[in-house]
């Protein structure tokens, strides 16, 4: 009786020897016949009642032994199943595939059009001179001939600094104009770009900040003439050599006389129309001559210098090279957006 179950626990022990697991599906049946709870050895264990008490011990111990050995065998596949499955993986490896496309930056197109108009300007002897964005009050308005109460000053909605009213975020780099002409000597000739703020509502067409290039020319017999031919240059330089441009009298008041810009946008369909305000003409920056007053400001002799001075939106530049219609778009940082500029530029 005895001897018939060792009979049958020698031919399962064959039976694992010889188990020939291949897929997880196999290790998965083996592990409920051999390890499950209800596994082929559990009536074994019921036939101990009936083995004589002498044999009880040596049964007991082949059972367990029978256990461990399966249970060493469930091990040792498993592991060699992850292992041939990651190995399939490598192998898989199709070199023919496409690649993955890989997402490189851009630059924005504030910094393409700003780079361009500095390579522009450089070419013609311009040099870059960057300032300070929090100003005092004397750079961005007394020194650039606005004192206190003057209705210029109303142009702009400025940003004050909390608890001093003496400094401001820039609203123009003009500033950057008294900054060069206190500190360096004539002859002056540098671009100034940067950001600047005002104190206006966000809309389509404008925003609390931007940026702006600023340009300034001081030398002896510096004149209107040059300042055209300088502007003309520009506009052909970055709009193409077809570009009309026109000059048109305006004022500030750190420039006398003072000039507009306008290149021809044309009036191809409404949106034409909305733009120019029905006229096809677009403004791209304010100029003038600098007044003698601003020289005699930052210390320089208007009878021997003159010189003068532009000052120009870079977004509305982009918004023209580009046709963007909303300045806003330019702030957000929408990938959609900025991945057109990928190429453009770097
Ligand atoms: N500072 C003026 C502006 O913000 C532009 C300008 C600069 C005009 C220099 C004349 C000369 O609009």
């Amino acid at each position: 009786m005895v001897a018939e179950l060792y009979k049958k626990l020698d031919s399962l022990q064959r039976e694992i020897e010889a188990s020939a697991v291949k897929n997880t599906q196999e290790l998965e049946q083996f592990r409920i016949r051999f390890l499950g709870s209800k596994n082929v050895f559990k009536p074994f264990f019921g036939e101990m009642r009936n083995v004589p008490n002498e044999d009880k011990r040596n049964y007991g111990q082949r059972l367990n032994e029978l256990r461990s050995i399966a249970q060493t065998r469930f091990d040792e596949v498993q592991v060699q199943l992850k292992a041939s499955d990651s190995g399939k993986k490598a192998h898989n490896l199709d070199l023919t595939a496409p690649g993955r496309p890989y997402q490189s930056g851009s630059r924005h197109p504030v910094s393409i059009v700003m780079n361009e108009i500095i390579e522009i300007f450089s070419r013609i002897g311009f040099v870059v001179a960057e300032e300070r964005e929090v100003e005092d009050d004397w750079h961005n308005f007394t020194a650039m001939n606005t004192p206190e109460n003057h209705p210029a000053r109303d142009m702009q909605d400025t940003f004050y600094l909390q608890g001093d009213p003496n400094l401001l975020l820039r609203t123009h780099t003009s500033s950057v104009q008294a900054r060069v002409m206190t500190t360096q000597k004539p002859p002056i000739r540098i671009i100034a770009p940067g950001r600047v703020y005002r104190n206006e509502t966000v809309s389509a067409r404008s925003h609390c900040q931007f940026h702006q290039v600023e340009g300034l020319y001081i030398d002896e017999n510096v004149s209107f003439a040059d300042m055209k031919q300088t502007l003309y240059y520009y506009a052909q330089s970055i709009y193409g050599k077809d570009v009309k441009v026109r000059l048109r009298p305006s004022y500030f008041p750190f420039t006398e006389p003072s000039a507009e810009m306008d290149v021809y946008w044309g009036l191809k369909d409404d949106n034409d129309y909305r733009i120019t305000k029905g006229t096809g003409w677009l403004e791209i920056l304010g100029c003038g001559m600098v007044d003698p007053q601003v020289l005699i400001n930052c210390n320089i002799d208007p009878e021997k210098y003159s010189g003068f001075a532009f000052g120009m939106g870079i977004e509305r530049q982009a918004m023209l090279k580009y046709r963007i219609n909303d300045i806003r778009a330019f702030f957000e940082n929408d990938v959609r957006f900025l991945r057109q500029f990928s190429t453009a530029g770097i």
